[in-house]
This record gives structure tokens, sequence and C-alpha cells, in this order.
């Protein structure tokens, strides 16, 4: 389902350019929950970007289903986030004037789901996080953990087969932490492929296999 090939990115700054990732090669298949595992500045949000259409690599050749993603215009990449990959980030990334049940209808919005529809499907995700009666709450009115059981109905109300989390425990404790990677294994059991950044070895190694990666090179992978 992924296919990365020989990717780098660079970034300049100033006088200095920064190797945000360095031939990094990497097949992820479907169905699959793998973890991307690395100390901090070590590439992984970088990679994160590039494997969910959000950057596009300096050099390297990525394939997502087959799609060489390098040769799309900005229009397409988005067309293909929205069908294909849901997207769940530390901070949750929630519209605070709107209410939990709003943010998750907006990615079907975009995708001009009719009315009917939306309110099922964003009852269906909203349940399937335990979050349907909070449904109504606006995300100042919720815990960090309610907030990113929101973020995670946001991310599967459209169906995508790959979901995408980059440290989406990082700003919770220890039990709420585990309660959400419940949430991710659920999924993956549903199907899914779940990619899962994190600086966390514990958490790391509930994934199918793990990715270490180091000054942007992908340094060993852990079964
Ligand atoms: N927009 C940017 N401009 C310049 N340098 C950047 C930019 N984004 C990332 N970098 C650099 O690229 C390298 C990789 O950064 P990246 O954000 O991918 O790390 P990370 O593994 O996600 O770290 P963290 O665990 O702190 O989130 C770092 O050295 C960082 O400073
Ligand atoms: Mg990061």
């Amino acid at each position: 389902m992924i296919q990365l090939k020989n990717i780098c990115k660079y970034y300049q700054v100033g006088d200095d350019r920064v190797r945000a990732l360095d031939h990094a090669n990497l097949h992820i298949y479907p169905q699959e929950f793998v973890s991307i595992i690395g100390p901090s500045g070590s590439g992984k949000s970088t990679m994160m970007n590039i494997i969910g259409c959000l950057d596009i690599a300096d050099a390297g050749e990525y394939l997502l289903d087959g799609l060489p993603i390098e040769s799309y215009s900005e229009n397409q990449l988005a067309k293909i986030r929205n069908e294909k990959i849901g997207f769940v980030f530390q901070q949750y990334n929630l519209i605070p004037k709107l209410t939990a049940e709003e943010n998750v209808e907006l990615p079907l919005i975009y995708q001009k789901v009719p009315k009917k529809e939306r309110m099922e499907r964003v009852k269906e995700a909203l349940n399937k996080v335990n979050m349907y009666p909070r449904a109504k709450h606006l995300p100042t009115e919720l815990s960090g953990g309610q907030q990113q059981r929101v973020s995670i109905a946001r991310a599967i109300v459209t169906r995508p087969k790959l979901i995408l989390a980059d440290e989406p425990t990082g700003a919770l404790d220890s039990k709420t932490s585990k309660e959400i990677i419940d949430i991710f294994h659920d999924l993956h059991a549903q199907g899914n492929t779940i990619v899962l950044i994190t600086h966390d070895g514990g958490i790391a190694k509930q994934a199918q296999r793990s990715i270490h990666i180091l000054d942007g090179q992908i340094s060993e992978v852990t079964l």
C-alpha cells in the first residue's frame, strides 16, 4: 500500500541544509499496524507528512496504492488525502467553534455527502470511539482524551483505508493513552492500515512491526 523508495527531504535553514529524511526505504502492506519510533528531530513527522501526501519528497519515489504521488497537483493530492487517509495529531486539531459532531461532519461536507447520510455516519463514527453522548459539546468542554477520541472519529468518518497518527498520545496521561491505543487496535482489527508515530517504546511495541528512525535514516525494523 505504501512504498517509499530512496526518499530524501531537506530543509534549508540559513546556511545549513538539514537532512530530515535521508534515502528512506519502506514498504507497508495493506492492513498492517506499523509504528514509527525515533527520538525528537529524527524525521518522524517529516515521514508522516510525506506518507500522508501533505508534503512531497525532494528526491526518491513514493507509491501510495501504486499511485506515483510526486506527479500529482496540489488539488489532486487533496482529493487523494480526503479519500484514502485519516489523520490524527498530537494536538487533536479540532475546530474550536464547532461541536464534536460538527468537527466529525466536516470531511463529509468536503466529500459532498448528503445531509442524512452525513448524520448517520457521524453518529456511527462517534459511537465507535464512545463519544456520541458528547456530540453537542465544544472541544473546550471535553478532556484531552475525549478530544482525541473526537479527532479519531473525524479521521475514520470518511472510511479511509489508511490511518496516520503522529504522537496521538503525546499529550495524554498513561491511562488515557492506553484507551486511545486500544481504539487503534480496534480499527486495525476492523481491517484498517495503521501507521502510528511515537517516541514511546512501550507503545511502539504494540504494533506488528516497528520502524526505527534516526537522523533521517531507517536504522532498524523490529517485529
Ligand atoms: N519546516 C522546517 N524547516 C526547517 N527544518 C525543519 C522543518 N521541519 C523539520 N525540520 C527539521 O527536520 C528534522 C526532522 O524533523 P521532524 O519534525 O520530522 O522530527 P520528529 O522526529 O517528528 O521530531 P519530534 O519527535 O520532536 O516531533 C529536524 O532536524 C527538524 O529540525
Ligand atoms: Mg514530530
